[in-house]
């Protein structure tokens, strides 16, 4: 059976950092109480323009070219979002169409901020399976547009990004080992975006009410995730048939640092396997794990052999884990040409997606 390993990453995150000390000026709360309560000193957020289709477009670029494959050689992309572009089509197609990737089946899967451990446990089971041979697995999010700027009690938390890893059919010595996922929708309350959808569609009250905002019982969420975090943990390690210390890196999903303590504390591990880059982007919901796993690679904290546990845990309930052993080791850089040529290619291909859509609207060639 074939495993689905990693062979590329990548990560975008917008340009504008928004510090504790900018939000005290917009509520009443201190870079104190942020710092001390959550581990966040500053966040990114998207620009005008910015979206999470076009911030998955470059974190997925650049996954592609540290693979070295192009985008026509992808069967699948999936994109794990709580903040797609629209509600239909899918942002996965928007990625599929800037990439110009051809070939590949696009869909988007909401499982909030667990989102892209899911992601890659579909991908990679699609991969094992044969059904397909490569995957391109995208977190992103634009949290940025679905919080409440005059709530305290979440406006310090959130912010903007992307993650993308290229999932490939390789040799059973590596690649993602195991996968557990779980869920409790009794808990759908703790962490909600009440109105936009079919239970509250969008109304004037829906808008006067706030309703458009995430909304969020704090202690409650706290107290699931240092539960499931060290069980997930735990749970993957076993059906991997590992052990806590055999694991290099813990990567868990960036949303808190007292909820990584606490996890950490539970799981006995020394703090230099577990990776934390919350301070400066705080959580980015589905983007969290693909965002901190490309920045452990560029940052040497990899090598081929190493075992890696990703955990998520958020909206829904969800929740889950993945293992994987770590196979490919850091890419050679790329010539100047061929990241011209690389370049070009993206160029021709939103030459094609404006002469297609042009097609669609009957201006050429449908006669
Ligand atoms: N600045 C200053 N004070 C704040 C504040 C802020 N940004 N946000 C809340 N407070 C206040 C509260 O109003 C409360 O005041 P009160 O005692 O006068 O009522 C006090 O701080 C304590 O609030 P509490 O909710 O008990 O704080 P906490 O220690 O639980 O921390 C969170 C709050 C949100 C940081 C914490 O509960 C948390 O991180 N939960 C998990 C959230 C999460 O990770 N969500 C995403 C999951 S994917």
């Amino acid at each position: 059976m074939p495993r689905a390993h990693i062979v590329g990453w990548g990560k975008y995150v917008p340009q504008r950092v928004l510090t504790n000390d900018d939000l005290s000026r917009m509520v009443d709360t201190s870079d104190e109480w942020i710092v001390t309560r959550t581990g966040i000193r500053e966040r990114r957020i998207a620009a005008d323009g910015e979206t999470t289709a076009t911030m998955a477009v470059q974190a997925a670029r650049r996954a592609l070219e540290v693979a070295g494959i192009g985008p026509e050689q992808v069967d699948l992309i999936i994109v794990a979002t709580a903040t797609p572009d629209y509600f239909f089509p899918a942002t996965a197609c928007l990625v599929q169409d800037a990439l110009g990737a051809s070939r590949a089946a696009a869909f988007d899967l909401a499982a909030g901020c667990t989102g892209f451990v899911y992601a890659l446990g579909v991908a990679a089971a699609m991969v094992e399976s044969g059904a397909i041979r490569t995957a391109l697995v995208v977190g992103s999010e634009t949290l940025s547009r679905i919080t409440d700027w005059t709530d305290r009690n979440t406006c310090v938390l959130f912010g903007d990004g992307a993650g993308a890893v290229v999932l490939r059919a390789g040799p059973d010595d590596g690649g993602i080992l195991a996968t557990v996922l779980g869920a409790d929708g009794s808990g759908k309350d703790l962490l909600v975006l009440p109105a936009g959808g079919s239970r509250h569609p969008a109304s004037h009250q829906t808008v006067a009410e706030r309703m458009h905002f995430i909304k969020m019982q704090g202690r409650d969420v706290f107290r699931f995730a240092v539960r499931v975090v060290p069980t997930a943990t735990r749970q993957v390690l076993e059906r991997a048939g590992l052990t806590l210390d055999d694991v290099a890196l813990f990567i868990p999903h960036q949303a808190n640092g007292r909820i990584i303590e606490s996890a950490v504390r539970d799981l006995k591990l020394p703090p230099e396997r577990v990776y934390n880059n919350l301070d400066r982007y705080g959580n980015t919901s589905a983007a969290s794990i693909p965002i901190a796993l490309c920045e452990a690679v560029e940052e040497g904290r990899l090598r081929p052999g190493d075992v890696v546990v990703c955990v998520g845990f958020g909206a829904g309930l969800t929740w889950g884990a993945t293992v994987l052993r770590w196979t490919y080791p850091q890419p050679a850089p790329t010539p100047a040409w061929r990241r011209f040529l690389r370049r070009l290619r993206y160029v021709l291909a939103a030459l094609r997606s404006w002469l297609r859509r042009l097609w669609w609207k009957g201006v050429v060639g449908r006669g």
